[in-house]
């Protein structure tokens, strides 16, 4: 075994200068459980070691470590950056403030985070400047995921206010203004004040607060083993207004080529879900095979939720732009069924929702991109391949943490995956497939080809359809 570590390749150079942070996944290819997220920090000349004379090269403004905090998990997304000494540069962890050395991962708390090297290199054919950076183990990795961490949510920050009384034309069935000091302490309230937010400005306002808070240690709590821990609604309540309909009865969509067609496309995709916040709030106290679920299980749903909202928002504005609003149209409940049919188990909520509805989310939304794009909306082609983008990590998160359920029950992914769908999906796994997409999330054709839901759990038909409490 050689002791040089291998690199891979991460992009070109100037694809990573505008923004100073950025978040990677990699995926083993020989144990596709196996994921890492690392974190890359681009330092400015100036906030470089001051032993450095300049100029200093690109290489030593580049950093990278794992993004979770190797204390209790912390995502180090927002840590601060300070000088230590002259030599060191440091990472300040938001929660407890450890910090740790940009270059070697140490603390001086003994604690070590793992950090890899990074070279800047010219390539052999272009010439051009290319970032690669030391494997974080054996074997080869693909990078399912490049993103800054700075991204904004679509709209400016919401003018809703905390104040009850100045909240008063928010619909709602319940008290949906909050006050200061009833501002969650852990990260299950804040998901169960969220699922319970029907009104979606407010939804996505929270949302904000909710992530913020938890990437900065504003919000250092999960709330695990918090005695009269929050319990998510079974169905989340929607806005009174808003005209729901059985999923057969919806206003037909078109081809995409009218406008109206294409605003009630719109309409029917900006009828989110919060599965990300129900997973948090509903799951996210199991253990598997004794483990508690790690910190970064976390991360990666607070980003769901974060991209929910933005999607939301998206979605909204381009509905406004083309003389509509969300709340015009019908919208139906469907999917909710297949979350409340998985509400008892974390792994066939994966499998059903974000490997079975989310990847079908990866096969239709090129066809409808391309309707959009005949038409020549391309401000709306723009919104559309951002959500596509985003879609395809939110089937990547549900790979990652469904394989690793498998790998500490000792089970088959892929096997188990089908006896999920046989048991808690009803009707066959139609193509046709965007089989790149669903392969760069895990995805691979022995999860889906030839497989055919028997059922679900519930029987709708005596239990009534899913009605929202509102
Ligand atoms: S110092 Fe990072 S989680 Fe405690």
């Amino acid at each position: 075994m050689s002791d040089v570590p291998a690199y891979l390749r991460l992009g070109l150079y100037s694809s990573f200068t505008k923004y100073t942070r950025y978040l990677f996944t990699l995926r083993s290819v020989s144990q596709p459980s196996k994921y890492h997220t690392l974190l890359l920090f681009r330092l400015s000349p100036k906030e470089c070691r001051s032993d450095l004379q300049p100029p200093v090269s690109q290489s030593d403004q580049l950093f990278v470590m794992e993004s979770s905090c190797p204390h209790l998990g912390a995502d180090l997304s927002h840590a601060e950056i300070e000088e230590w000494g002259d030599e060191s540069m440091v990472a300040v962890c938001p929660w407890h403030r450890y910090d740790f050395d940009l270059r070697t991962g140490k603390s001086e708390t003994g604690l070590r985070a793992c950090t890899y090297s990074v070279k800047v290199l010219d390539s052999d054919t272009s010439g051009t400047a290319q970032i690669w950076v030391e494997s974080p183990g054996e074997g080869g990795w693909d990078i399912v995921e490049i993103r800054p961490v700075s991204e904004d949510f679509a709209d400016p920050p919401s003018a809703i206010s905390r104040n009850p009384v100045e909240n008063s034309n928010i619909t709602s069935s319940s008290s949906v203004a909050i006050s200061e000091e009833a501002e969650p302490t852990t990260l299950f309230e804040w998901a169960v004040l969220i699922l319970n937010t029907p009104n979606p400005e407010l939804k996505v306002k929270r949302t904000r607060d909710a992530v913020l808070a938890f990437r900065t240690g504003k919000l250092r709590s999960v709330g695990r083993g918090v005695k009269n821990k929050p319990v998510p609604p079974d169905v989340p309540p929607r806005e009174k207004d808003l005209n729901f309909v059985a999923p057969g009865k919806v206003t037909r969509r078109g081809n995409g080529g009218s406008l109206k067609s294409r605003i009630i496309i719109l309409h029917a995709l900006a009828n989110i879900e919060q599965w990300a916040w129900d997973i948090i709030a509903r799951f996210g106290d199991e253990k598997v095979a004794g483990q508690a679920l790690p910190h970064q299980f976390f991360s990666d749903w607070v980003k769901v939720a974060e991209d929910e909202s933005k999607h939301f928002s998206l979605l909204r504005r381009r509905l406004q732009e083309l003389g509509s609003f969300y709340g015009e149209h019908t919208v139906h409940a469907g999917l909710w069924e297949s979350a409340r049919d998985t509400a008892h188990s974390l792994p066939a909520r994966l499998c059903i929702i974000h490997l079975v509805h989310e990847a079908r989310g990866l096969d239709v939304n090129p066809t409808t991109i391309a309707k959009f794009r005949a038409a020549g909306d391309q401000e709306s082609v723009r919104v559309l391949e951002i959500i596509h983008h985003d879609e395809i990590t939110h089937v990547t998160a549900g790979h990652r943490w469904f394989t690793w359920i498998c790998e500490a029950l000792a089970l088959d992914p892929i096997h188990e995956f089908r006896e999920n769908v046989r048991k808690y999906f009803n009707g066959l796994i139609r193509g046709p497939f965007n089989e790149s997409d669903r392969r760069l999330a895990g995805m691979t054709p022995d999860y889906y080809l030839d497989l055919r839901g028997e059922g679900g759990v519930l029987d709708h038909k005596k239990e009534g359809p899913v009605t929202y409490n509102i």
